[in-house]
């Protein structure tokens, strides 16, 4: 498929299913998920997949001091905020979504929590020495407007990082990208590559910016177990969550159809996966020039 028809398509679901802007910058761009009508799933990603490389990157980022202020934009239910609560860091959150957020205070209930939005930060300037999201940038309407809040919440030497996918780096293979049409380029537009992350960034004066892999997700499901289990549910991702109902009953279509192939030969179908989360980091100087 053409990117043209690419774009065409996605246009034509902004109607029925997404809010949808592109500007030419790429920097400006929504695709609105609606978190408060998943929240009450999102937190199984967390029984379900190994994020330990994303959890020592985080603390290794924050460090051990419990001095400093620590902020986590689009911080959902509050699970790398409960992570740090127990490390007796204090930490503020802010996310739009009041389900999430509920789900937040119960979930690190000493953290100090905010609903606003990443592009226009509730917080006076020089406020935190560490400003971090965890797959969230991509959700954020203005990813530019959000490193530049960013920047003027954080004190001299704060630094900031932001973990997410690179579907622009090409080594990734999901089984989502395989059988739901369009996901990985709609993933294409919502994500910035980390190059770009990191072009914004030193626009906007950061320094030491540099991007790490911090996490390898290798993913082998039984796929009549996957879909027994709901981990193919439309609420379990925000990159099913956006398709349309019947985009999405394709997509689980072509799965059943694959997995009576498999059967009929004496087989066994697997969904497969090969994702990694790229860290992307960067300080603000002591002295601002
Ligand atoms: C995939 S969840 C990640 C939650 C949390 N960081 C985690 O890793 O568990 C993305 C979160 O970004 C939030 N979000 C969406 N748009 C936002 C915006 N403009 N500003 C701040 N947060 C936003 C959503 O409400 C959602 O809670």
């Amino acid at each position: 498929m053409s990117w043209g028809c690419i774009a065409l398509n996605i246009q034509m679901k902004a109607t029925s299913l997404a809010t949808y802007k592109e500007y030419s910058s790429g920097a400006v761009m929504t695709f609105k998920v609606n978190y408060d009508s998943i929240a009450a799933a999102f937190d199984r990603r967390y029984r379900e997949n190994d994020y330990s490389g994303v959890e020592s990157a985080l603390r290794t980022f924050v460090g051990t001091e419990s001095t400093g202020r620590v902020l986590e934009v689009g911080c959902g239910t509050g699970h790398w905020l409960r992570l740090l609560n127990e490390e007796a860091i204090r930490v503020c959150g802010v996310d739009p979504s009041r389900n999430m957020l509920a789900f937040a205070r119960t979930t690190a209930p000493d953290a100090a929590l905010a609903q606003g939005s990443a592009e226009q930060l509730p917080w006076g300037d020089r406020t935190f020495d560490r400003v971090f999201c965890i797959n969230a940038l991509h959700h954020f309407g203005d990813k530019l407007g959000f490193l530049r809040e960013a920047h003027r919440v954080l004190a001299p030497g704060g630094q900031m990082m932001t973990v997410g996918l690179d579907p622009h780096s090409g080594a990734d293979r999901w089984y989502i990208y395989e059988y739901f049409e369009s996901v990985l380029a709609i993933d294409k537009l919502r994500y910035p590559a980390s190059r770009q992350i990191r072009e914004w960034m030193h626009g906007l004066e950061y320094l030491n910016v540099r991007t790490s892999e911090v996490q390898h997700l290798p993913v082998r499901l039984s796929a009549r177990a996957a879909l027994e289990e709901g981990r193919l549910d439309k609420n379990v991702t925000s990159q099913l969550a956006l398709l349309s109902d019947e985009e999405y009953e394709r997509g689980l279509e072509r799965i059943r159809r694959a997995l009576e192939s498999a059967d009929t030969l004496g087989e066994s179908l697997y969904l497969t996966a090969d994702l990694r989360l790229h860290a992307t980091f960067g300080s603000v100087p002591f002295e601002s020039a």
